[in-house]
């Protein structure tokens, strides 16, 4: 059973300035909702009800944002205003909430590492919750189904263009059944004409907890942080990762554009629905 999911929202969400000089980009809300609770409600979905954030300076909002307020909660008690607080106060029910500092930006296989007091020695799933994931069945609980028959790391992906590829961890590994591969090679952010597959990794991961051990062996890698991705590629070559196209939506959240077009899903699919 894997009951653990940890959240690294120690970046700086540059690409947002100035909304994220004194505000998480997490707590940006996607129509009336940050976009960290919908990575928490799938979380909470799946089974995953024990969520750790690996947070940084700047960050308190997202504490505050699950924990109770007893100043709002006593000013609209009974009054027809409650409705709006049902969403947070269901995620509040559901899950705990554990928060951890990554000292500095070094890398999201950093601030993984930074989260291993939270998660120990089982395997937990990790969300970057600016991607924002809109699927029938939880995109974390379809990995989660798929840990329980493999019992390895699983990396979410999905096809992108030639254009993007740049932007991507991308895989390259043998289908082994409809939409599974098994990884045998990854790469970080590699020009078009280096990439090994259309196969682009996406923020949503499974994984088992040997990776921390393998972190700690990995040096920094691109842009001379220490690479998620390159770890991935090591526990791949020593033992299985497995990589899943999804089935459901991706908006990139962490890019204006893409928090655009979430936004206008969002409002005209599930707010209006
Ligand atoms: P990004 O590089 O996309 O996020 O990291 P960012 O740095 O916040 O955004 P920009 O580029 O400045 O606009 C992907 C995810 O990994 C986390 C980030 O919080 C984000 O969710 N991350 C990355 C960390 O927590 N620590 C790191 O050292 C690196």
């Amino acid at each position: 059973m894997i009951k653990k999911c940890l959240f690294p929202v120690a970046g700086y969400g540059t690409r947002f300035l100035p909304a994220t000089k004194s505000m998480p980009k997490e707590m940006l809300p996607v129509v009336n909702k940050p976009l960290v609770q919908y990575g928490v409600e799938e979380a909470i979905e799946a089974g995953l009800t024990e969520v750790g954030f690996v947070t940084g300076r700047g960050k308190r909002a997202i504490a505050d944002h699950f924990d109770v307020s007893y100043e709002l909660e006593h000013q609209i008690a009974g009054s027809s205003k409650e409705q709006y607080l049902t969403s947070i106060r269901d995620v509040m029910a559901k899950g705990s909430f554990s928060f951890t500092r990554q000292a500095s930006m070094a890398g999201l296989g950093d601030a993984i590492l930074n989260g291993r007091r939270l998660i120990g020695s089982e395997p937990f799933g990790v969300v970057l919750s600016d991607d924002l994931c809109v699927a029938e069945e939880g995109v974390l609980s379809q990995m989660v189904k798929l840990y329980k028959q493999f019992r390895c790391s699983i990396v979410a992906v999905q096809e992108v263009a030639q254009e993007d590829i740049h932007k991507f961890g991308v895989i390259d590994g043998e289908q082994i059944k409809d939409g599974i591969y098994q990884v045998n090679n990854m790469v970080e952010k590699p020009e078009a004409k280096d990439a090994p597959s259309n196969l682009a990794i996406i923020g949503r991961y499974i994984l088992t907890p040997d990776i921390f051990e393998i972190i700690e062996n990995t040096p920094p890698g691109k842009n001379d942080e220490v690479q998620l991705t390159d770890a991935l590629m090591t526990q791949a070559k020593d033992g299985c990762v497995l990589a899943y196209k999804f089935k459901g939506k991706r908006f990139d959240c962490g890019s204006v554009s893409g928090f655009v077009d979430a936004t206008n899903y969002v409002y005209e699919n599930i707010y209006n629905a």
